[in-house]
């Protein structure tokens, strides 16, 4: 038996697999978010280790002998917050999350030097860990003094699971401090934050193993000795481990708090200028590409906590055909922008309202936004010469059916729907577990499942579909210089 742990923006999902990749059960505990100024996102790292425990008890209770049969655990987790750590192992603030923009001016500065770029082959997002760092140098002196190990969130829960200070290849590609083309630590970009290899966890593969289960926590988990945990991944990288997608050509579109379009690469191909990400993956000597939405569940989420109706409620009204776009355009720049436009300082909005625009308008609206920021995604994919010609739906929001003939008609390519199953982060974080555990060769166990529909584009509201587009499009540039 192997666990899968997510540490999520929202919650921490726990997944016991057999040895023949069959989902035995899962479980979940919420994570709240702490906005305590416009742009900043936090969580209290104890939450965290709270939440894995909830959910691990919750397994315990329902399957106390699959539990115990666990042999090999595997880690995922929402990428690039800053857990900084003293010399005493002890937590020095709350973390700075993936989605926290406060650092744009720094991540401006790191970007201009061209040493970034280069070594990384990514832009310095503001959301990246190393602009943060810069953040807190200047802001938090003190506190800055005394970081003695920077951790992304999951490597963190990885301290507390095995006592190890490790990290793996597809999360350190989202810190701007990795040699992504080398798979290595740059002691260079280390020190234009003021860092060295000292403040780094060691660096293994996601398919290796990171270290063994503490004593403690096998015991009150009702495990034995010995249980490995693996490298494990970043959460896209996880779930492309969950969805198959390790090879060229192989894709995904995921529908979670962030939004994010997936292509695997079996080479390092970057192409900053596109504001794609291109990182490493989470099985050796494979790298990956995406784009990456900021708000795309969390969107409609923020309507639904607006408007006071749930998002079962809200999508409704639209019943099951897709609608033509209203004229009510949504930009889902609720905490700002990373591809296409990297703008932390934007911020969202409505244009074309009218009278007759009610909430089941808002609604579409919203869902057609985020659909045309994947197309924003994938042309940007397109000009880092990665073409897609179909999709696998993952996450959440990937239950809502409008939604995703809403994004299959705005990137105009099918939208394949999973099998019913669980195919996400927790599940790649698991067989990443098995393949560490057993030396199983991780193309034969990272398959993709069976696809049980296939959501083509509505053909006659793809005109339509492009008109309102290019109204989208044309949106960012009109109302930038009014909005932030
Ligand atoms: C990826 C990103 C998000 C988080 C969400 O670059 O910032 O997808 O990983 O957990």
């Amino acid at each position: 038996m192997y666990l899968g742990i997510d540490l999520g923006t929202s919650g921490v999902k726990a997944l016991l697999l057999d040895a023949g990749q069959r989902v035995v059960a899962s479980a979940s505990a919420p994570l709240e978010v702490s906005r305590p100024h416009d742009g900043w996102a936090e969580q209290n790292p104890a939450d965290w280790i709270e939440a894995t425990e909830a959910a691990v008890s919750l397994l315990k209770s329902s399957y106390p002998a699959a539990l115990a049969a666990v042999r090999g655990i595997g880690l995922s987790g929402q990428m690039h917050g800053a857990t900084l750590i003293d010399a005493a192992g002890a937590v020095l603030r709350p973390a700075i999350l993936w989605n926290d923009t406060r650092s744009h001016a720094e991540a401006t500065a790191l970007d201009a030097d061209p040493r970034f770029r280069a070594v990384t082959g990514n832009i310095v997002f503001p959301g990246f860990t190393a602009p943060k760092l810069a953040w807190i140098r200047a802001n938090e002196p003190a506190v800055f003094a005394r970081v003695a190990k920077v951790l992304l969130p999951k490597d963190y829960l990885r301290l507390w699971l095995t006592g190890e200070y490790v990290s793996e290849m597809s999360d350190a590609a989202g810190t701007a401090w990795l040699d992504v083309g080398r798979r290595a630590w740059s002691p260079e970009l280390l020190a234009a934050t003021g860092l060295d290899l000292g403040h780094m966890p060691a660096l293994v593969e996601g398919t290796e193993v990171s270290g063994t289960l503490r004593g403690s926590v096998a015991a009150r988990w009702g495990m034995g000795g010995g249980v490995v945990v693996a490298g494990g991944a970043g959460d896209n990288a996880a779930s492309a481990c969950g969805m198959g997608a390790v090879r060229a050509g192989q894709a995904f579109v995921s529908l979670g708090t962030s939004g994010v379009l997936f292509a695997a690469n079996d080479s390092y191909r970057p192409n900053p200028a596109s504001a794609v990400h291109t990182f490493c993956h989470a099985l050796p000597g494979a790298w990956h590409q995406m784009g990456v939405i900021l708000s795309a569940t969390d969107s409609l989420n923020w309507l639904c906590g607006v408007t006071g109706r749930t998002a079962a409620e809200l999508t409704a009204g639209l019943g099951e055909a897709l609608r033509r776009p209203s004229g009510v355009t949504f930009l889902p720049y609720l905490s700002g922008e990373r591809t296409p436009h990297n703008d932390a300082t934007m911020r969202g909005a409505f244009a074309g309202l009218a009278h007759l625009s009610d909430r089941t308008a808002l609604a579409q609206a919203v869902l057609e936004g985020v659909a045309f920021a994947f197309r924003d995604s994938l042309e940007a994919l397109r000009e880092a010469g990665t073409e897609l010609s179909r999709v696998t739906a993952i996450g959440g929001g990937s239950r809502a059916r409008y939604w995703l003939k809403a994004i299959a008609t705005a990137l105009e390519i099918p939208v394949d729907l999973p099998a019913e199953g669980d195919f996400g982060a927790a599940f790649g974080a698991a067989r990443l577990g098995l393949i560490a555990t057993e030396s199983a060769d991780p193309h034969a166990i990272c398959t993709p499942p069976e696809t049980a529909e296939t959501i083509e584009p509505d053909a006659a509201l793809v005109p339509a579909y492009h008109d309102a587009y290019r109204r989208y499009r044309a949106l960012y540039p009109a109302i930038k210089g009014a909005t932030s």
